[in-house]
Parts: structure tokens; sequence; C-alpha cells
């Protein structure tokens, strides 16, 4: 019998999932959940037949160039996909998957927080309550924004979006969005659809972003796209801070274009742009979308499901590239 594959596991992974790897491959686990350096990683999988990362593990083409002749999938532990040179992968016929569904409904109960959270100004309640300065109750203290029967605009209508587009319908609100191609009637579940970001956005009380960070959407949510958001609008952002300009967004939360801001994903994370904290009417989340032992469980088995096929021959489900 041949031996079992040898995986690098990127980052430490929930219990169960690192039993199921330990039963069926020869694991090379993270035990202290150490963030790999670039040199770490390529010497980790010097004699390794799979990695699977993390969206913290970036595979430049740099590093991928280094993965020995054996290494030959990527079985990665996440959904998105742009901490990995997908070109380079297939340049060197490494197979590269994902893991989508899974974390769809945890992810939109997150952009539901960011939104609230945003809308109701949650971080401030919060604050204000642990310094011990709320004194007292007035008609006019930390009103916000209400969003019932408001309009949800979503930007990525897919997995997650249309998700946390049926969330929204819970409070009412009327959904809008854009998509490359617009969805079928039973998927659109009554959604507006706009042919282009421009046209949907003047109709957006809340933008949700649940588009991927490809290197067309980078920095998508810019000024000038800022400036097409009716007055006071809120943006939520769970999907990745490379498509939000930054220091547009602070500009457009300072100025009060924009209501608020609830994100959950930024440039650089986890060394956030420190302007951030001295703007109030901005909520943050430190990426925790996926964040819940239920789905970080089934991140790891989709995971193990698309090595299990690729080491028995068989066509992984969530190939991307
Ligand atoms: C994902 O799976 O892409 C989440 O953002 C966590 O990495």
């Amino acid at each position: 019998m041949p031996d079992k594959p040898i995986v690098v596991v990127g980052r430490k992974l929930p219990e169960a999932v690192e039993a199921r790897l330990a039963r069926d491959y020869r694991p090379k686990f993270n035990t202290d959940d150490r963030l790999y350096t670039a040199e770490e990683l390529t010497a980790l999988c010097a004699d390794a037949d799979a990695i699977m990362p993390c969206h913290t593990e970036h595979l430049s083409a740099e590093v991928i160039a280094q993965l020995p002749d054996s290494l030959k999938i990527i079985a990665n532990f996440s959904v998105g996909v742009d901490h990995v040179d997908l070109e380079a992968a297939k340049g060197r016929g490494i197979l590269v998957t994902n893991t989508p569904d899974v974390l769809s409904d945890a992810t939109a109960e997150i952009a539901m927080l960011c939104m609230l959270g945003a809308a109701r100004r949650a971080s401030e309640g919060d604050r204000l309550v642990r310094a011990g300065k709320w004194k007292t109750w007035s008609p006019a203290f930390m009103v916000g924004t209400q969003i019932t029967g408001k309009r949800f605009g979503v930007i990525g209508m897919g997995r997650v979006g249309r998700i946390a587009a049926k969330r929204a319908r819970g409070f009412d609100m009327e959904i809008h969005y854009t998509k490359r191609r617009r969805l079928d009637p039973a998927q659109e579940a009554g959604a507006i659809y706009h042919a282009s970001v421009e046209d949907l956005l003047p109709h957006c009380d809340v933008l949700s972003l649940h588009c991927p960070a490809t290197p067309e959407n980078l920095d998508l949510i810019n000024a000038a796209r800022l400036a097409l958001l009716p007055d006071g609008a809120i943006l939520v952002n769970t999907a990745r801070g490379a498509i939000v300009d930054e220091a547009a967004l602070m500009a457009a939360l300072r100025s009060g274009k924009l209501a608020a801001a609830g994100l959950d994903v930024y440039k650089g994370e986890p060394h956030i742009d420190p302007a951030f904290f001295e703007i109030e009417n901005v909520f943050l989340l430190p990426h925790i979308g996926s964040a819940t032992a239920q789905t970080r469980d089934a991140m790891g088995f989709r995971a193990l499901d698309n090595l299990d096929a690729f080491f028995a021959g068989r066509a992984p489900h969530d190939r991307v590239a």
C-alpha cells in the first residue's frame, strides 16, 4: 500500500478536522498556530504532496515557484482564493480548490450584524456603557438609522449575497443587486436587477459587498462610486478589504456622506489602518464571517473532501483552478 500523502496544514484547524487529517494523511500540523513566513512554508512543503492553507497563507507566484513537483493540490480552507496566484498554480500544474457554500449562512449573519451594528451605532453604545459614561436617556440620545423597509443593495449576488438578501428581506427591505449575469427569477426572488454598479448605487440605503477580490474588483468602491450612494447610506463589507478604497471610505464617513459602515475585512488585515479607530461611525469586526464552530468544521471537511477526491483519482468538487 502506498504511503499516505503528506499534507502541510497552514493553521491550527478544528479538532475533528485534524483528527480526520491524521487518520487519512500524513499531516504537518501547525500546532502553535503561527503565521508561517514564505520561507517556512516552502521549507515545510519540500516533501509534501498537498497543502491546506487558510487565506492567511499567501501563495504568491514566488512561493508557488518554489513548491516541489510532488505538490499537486492546494486545498484551501477558505472560499476566497485571492491569497493564491491561480495563474502561477495552473502554470505549475497544481490544482486549487476552495470551500464554497458551507460558510454562506455564517457570513450572511455577520453581514446583518455589520448592517445593524453600523446603523444603530453599536460600537459607540458599547464603548459608552463600558466606560461608565452613560449618564442619562433622552430623545436625542444615540439616534441611529432605521433599516426596516429600506433598500438593501448587493454587489456580488452569489451564494453569500443571496443569503444576505434573504435575511435582509426579514427586515422588509427591498433588494437591489448587480451581477455580471442576471439571475433567473427563482434565484432573484423579487430582487431588482441593475446592469452596472453605477446603476445600482443610487438605489442602496445599505450597500453590502459580496464579490471576490479579483484583480478587476480592487478598489471597486472608490470615491466616485461612494458619491453615487444616497446621502446617509450604510456600507457593509464582509467580503475582502481589497475591494474598498479605504481612504475614500474614511472621507465619506467623516463628511457624513455615509451615515456609517460595518466592516469585517480590511486591506492589510490584521494590521488595519489606525485612522479607522478615530472614526466613531464605523463598526469594526476582526474578519469573523465564518467564525462559528459548525462552519469551521464544515470548511475543514469540505477541504478534506476535495483532497480525498483528488488522491482517489476523482475530480474535486470545488476546483477553482
Ligand atoms: C473565506 O473563507 O474566504 C473567509 O474569508 C475566511 O478565510
